[in-house]
């Protein structure tokens, strides 16, 4: 995979499924009573993992591309799996299928790959196990493996240290399996898909302000859910299309969700030219076109509670910002740290390999933009993000961008360079 430097961007296109959406299909589609139908589900190998691991403990899942079915067995249907639960790269896989496992009447053990496996699970080991589970990382480093022998849980009120959808969805799926009702505060609002769909599928969910709740052992009933674009994949062509000359391109169908949008409004700061079209809600999501143009953009800063809107955006924005003029500041962003690279690190590096002017902070970094970029070899780091972000920069320097593993596209975007190329000339 080569990337150099375009003339223009034109074209209409649509990006794969939502991915947290995805995930969350198929989980609550298992724990459903009655069948369970995703179209546009996203068919990467995270959201894989997800049906792998459902389909180990007893559930019967057809999967055609983005088209999946599923037939659920309710709350307390799935089986104790005879092997270990496999969720490769998959942090949303690990932490949200430990809240449903630590409900469940059996022992599993849960384990990915090398990133997985450094990854911080204490952040939901401890509110499980405040709820009664019996959950512990085998090599006592609060990482995966996980062994969790779960059943008995009681409600509790969690304040959660972290603003993570990750956190707040495990203790809230574990909350199902409670007679009573089971509460998440966090810091900051992070996604709320979890909340969105667990009501549509028939639980008593109340949001309010930073403070989610859920009524345990509710029937959960089998939905035909309509998965809109992942905001997160539209975000390499939103940027493409801002940063390269020539550029207009329509991208439809994204999820709008504002717990997601904040790519949308950072880019609105820099003085990027997006218009939305269409504004709708599909399966209870806001979703809308986008149709975004060449701009001239100006540093901004990135900070507060808009980080957990645009987390995973993150690297892209960073590369937004070289083009920029001036300088931006992303602060409040530590998080970036625990992703499935450190994302602080392997953004910086690569930035600064491609000659841009840029330091690392305890909680973000500072870029200096509007100096022309260069190509370079990206150290992925084997994170799908920063492959995706990279190659949108290789899209405006000079010579040849090339990457160590660019086929780690495929956890989240497998058809990545295919739509790149189509739209690229
Ligand atoms: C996700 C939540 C976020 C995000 C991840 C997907 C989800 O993680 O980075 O890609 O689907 O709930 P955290 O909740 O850990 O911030």
């Amino acid at each position: 995979m080569e990337i150099t430097k375009i003339n223009g961007i034109s074209g209409e296109i649509t990006v794969p499924g939502d991915k947290s959406i995805s995930h969350r299909g198929v989980m609550f589609g298992a724990i459903s009573q009655g069948i369970t139908e995703l179209t546009g589900f996203l068919d990467g190998a995270d959201c894989r993992s997800t049906i792998s691991c459902f389909r180990k403990m007893g559930i019967e899942i057809k999967q055609d591309n983005d088209h999946v079915i599923i037939y659920g067995k309710g709350l307390h249907g799935l089986s104790s799996p005879t092997d270990i639960l496999d969720v490769g790269n998959s942090g949303t896989t690990t932490r949200l299928m430990s809240g449903i496992l630590a409900g469940s009447n059996f022992t599993s053990t849960v384990n990915g790959d090398a990133s997985i496996q450094t990854r911080p699970m204490k952040r939901i080991i401890t509110p499980l196990s405040m709820m009664g589970a019996d959950i512990k990382s085998l090599r006592g480093n609060d990482c995966a493996p996980l062994q969790i022998n779960g059943g008995h849980l009681h409600p509790i009120h969690y304040d959660s240290p972290v603003a993570s959808a990750q956190v707040k969805s495990a203790v809230l799926l574990a909350g199902l399996y409670c007679d009573g009702v089971t509460s998440v505060t966090e810091p900051v609002l992070s996604r709320n898909h979890t909340e969105l769909m667990l009501s549509g599928f028939g639980a008593e969910v109340t949001s309010q302000g930073t403070t989610a709740s859920v009524v345990g052992l509710p029937q959960l009933q089998g939905q035909k859910i309509f998965v809109p674009g992942d905001i997160s994949s539209a975000a390499y062509f939103i940027a493409a299309a801002l940063i390269a000359p020539n550029a207009e391109l329509t991208i439809r169908n994204v999820n709008c969700n504002p717990t997601r949008d904040g790519i949308l409004k950072v880019a609105e700061a820099m003085g990027g030219n997006i218009k939305y079209e269409n504004k709708r809600i599909v399966s209870g999501e806001e979703v809308c076109d986008l149709v975004v143009k060449s701009s001239s953009l100006q540093g901004t800063t990135v900070g507060g509670d808009i980080i957990p809107t645009l987390i995973d955006e993150i690297p892209m924005i960073a590369v937004m910002a070289a083009y920029a003029n001036g300088t931006t500041i992303i602060k409040d962003a530590a998080e970036l740290k625990v992703k499935e690279s450190n994302r602080i690190d392997s953004v910086v590096m690569n930035l600064q390999a491609m000659g841009v002017d840029v330091t690392a902070t305890d909680d973000g970094m500072v870029i200096h933009g509007g100096q022309p970029l260069h190509g370079a070899h990206i150290i992925t780091k084997s994170d799908h993000r920063i492959a995706m972000a990279f190659a949108i920069a290789g899209l405006i320097a000079t010579g040849i961008t090339t990457f160590d593993d660019p086929n780690c596209v495929v956890i989240s975007y497998p058809s990545f360079y295919e739509t790149l190329s189509n739209i690229c000339h």
